[in-house]
């Protein structure tokens, strides 16, 4: 085989893996608990909780469904927001609980 058709190959294969990952992440968020979908849109941020960019405004001990779901569908400072199509409101709801019932100071 000669060379840039071994090239187009590989490039190729690449599309396919790197699509099949995006695909299966968000078939993963559909129909995930809390804690799949914090790990799939949060994590990279809030790891354990925490806050790599803003190490004091961690998600220990927030108390109020509402003020975190605020946050996801506006973000700011520094945090994307998060729309109905990305993190469904049933998602959303989840996800505040999850935090509230997973990260206590
Ligand atoms: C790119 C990094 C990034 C990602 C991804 C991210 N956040 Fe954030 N988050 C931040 C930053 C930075 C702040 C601080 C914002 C500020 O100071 O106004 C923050 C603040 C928050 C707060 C407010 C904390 C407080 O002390 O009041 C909540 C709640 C929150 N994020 C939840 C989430 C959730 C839930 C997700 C996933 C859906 C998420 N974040 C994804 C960076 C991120």
């Amino acid at each position: 085989m000669k060379k840039e058709m071994i090239m187009k190959k590989n490039t190729l294969m690449a599309i396919v893996v790197v699509s099949s990952v995006v695909l299966s992440a968000s078939a993963f968020a559909a129909t995930s608990t809390g804690g799949e979908i914090f790990k799939a849109n949060c994590s990279v941020c809030h790891p354990h909780g925490g806050n790599v960019m803003r190490p004091d405004r961690t998600l220990k001990g927030l108390k109020d469904p509402g003020k975190i779901i605020k946050q996801i569908r506006s973000g700011g400072g520094g945090m994307p927001s998060f729309d109905t199509k990305t993190i469904s409101d049933a998602d959303a709801k989840r996800l505040a609980e999850y935090i509230m019932k997973t990260f206590k100071k």
